[in-house]
């Protein structure tokens, strides 16, 4: 593997969970730079296989260079890993061993000042994790009523002052001042009292950045629908591992692991009868979510809210 656009997170801890072997398939949902991708095939190794997915082809291209010869054994598609049934199913692939998402962006998309993903580096209000299709960061603002807009940045930013962020923002791109991510910024900045802004370790613009992003690209959406189509893309005893960095995600992944655990409180023939399911599908192998150590927050800021929940498919 070559140089380091972007550090894996919780790369062992991962691989605990997902326990590949030779011979085994795997899908990586969110190829990014190939990280965990190449872990898995060093570990499933000499005849293990990959399905990378990632919906921006700069990180096939990324992968692809940073894999070498281990490249040979993955399959590069490029797409949603929403659409992860569709995939599989144009390689001819039933299930796999293992699925791996890690979710949010990648360092290379955040360092890229053309993706706009970043407020302290001057770029289009874009940020599409796929620039190839959709709707920019600057089209949802104009698009948005107000109250639509405030609601997003109060969700997905969980930033408080979000009724005065999206009256300004509504404001300057009617204007048309919003001419980039850092005038952006200034904007959201602008409306943050100072003491605030002195009193917070972040940047003001932090939280209503990754409200934009998160909505831009239907993160949540795109997860819950992958969350109902998983288990039946997984062989018996297959692993499925989810690295996330959002309340909200953390919160979703751990209601469906633990809804695919439910059994009824019935005797079994009642149960049966009454249409209630006697075996669990999936169980819950990580108990809390897995975070990283201080040390690997020390060496990598991004794994700092970096929560890994893994199951195991216990049913046929
Ligand atoms: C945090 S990075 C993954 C890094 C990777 N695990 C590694 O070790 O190099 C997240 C990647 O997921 C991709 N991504 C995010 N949401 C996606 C989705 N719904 N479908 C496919 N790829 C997605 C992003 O484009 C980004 O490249």
């Amino acid at each position: 593997m070559h140089s380091l656009p972007h550090i894996s997170v919780l790369p062992g801890e991962t691989m605990e969970q997902l326990q590949p072997r030779s011979g085994g398939i795997y899908c990586d949902g969110t190829l990014g730079a190939g990280g965990h991708t190449w872990q898995l095939l060093a570990a499933s190794a000499p005849d293990g296989r990959v399905v990378g997915v990632d919906r921006d082809q700069l990180a096939q291209r990324t992968a692809k260079e940073r894999l070498g010869a281990d490249a040979d054994r993955v399959d590069f598609v490029h797409g949603s890993f929403e659409d992860m049934d569709k995939h599989l199913a144009g390689l001819g692939i039933e299930k796999v061993d293992g699925i791996l998402l890690d979710l949010g962006v990648s360092s290379m998309q955040l360092d890229r000042r053309e993706r706009g993903f970043s407020f302290g580096k001057e770029g289009p209000v874009d940020m599409r994790m796929d620039p190839s299709q959709g709707e920019t960061a600057l089209e949802l603002i104009e698009r948005l009523p107000e109250a639509e807009l405030a609601r997003v940045v109060w969700e997905y930013g969980e930033e408080r002052l979000s009724r005065r962020i999206a009256k300004r923002l509504k404001n300057d791109a009617a204007d048309n001042k919003l001419t980039s991510t850092l005038v952006l910024a200034d904007s959201v900045s602008a409306c943050i009292p100072a003491k605030l802004k002195h009193k917070s370790r972040i940047h003001p613009a932090t939280r209503t950045f990754q409200a934009l992003r998160i909505a831009v690209n239907r993160e949540l959406e795109q997860l819950e629908r992958f969350l109902e189509i998983f288990v039946d893309l997984l062989a018996p005893g297959g692993r499925c591992a989810i690295i996330s960095f959002h309340s909200l995600e953390d919160r979703m992944v751990k209601r469906c692991f633990r809804e695919l655990a439910k059994t009824s409180n019935l005797p079994p023939d009642l149960a049966r009868k009454a249409g209630e399911r006697v075996h669990p599908i999936c169980l819950p192998i990580t108990r809390k979510p897995i975070i990283a150590t201080e040390e690997e927050i020390q060496n990598n800021a991004r794994s700092r809210s970096a929560k890994l929940r893994a199951c195991k498919k216990v049913s046929q």
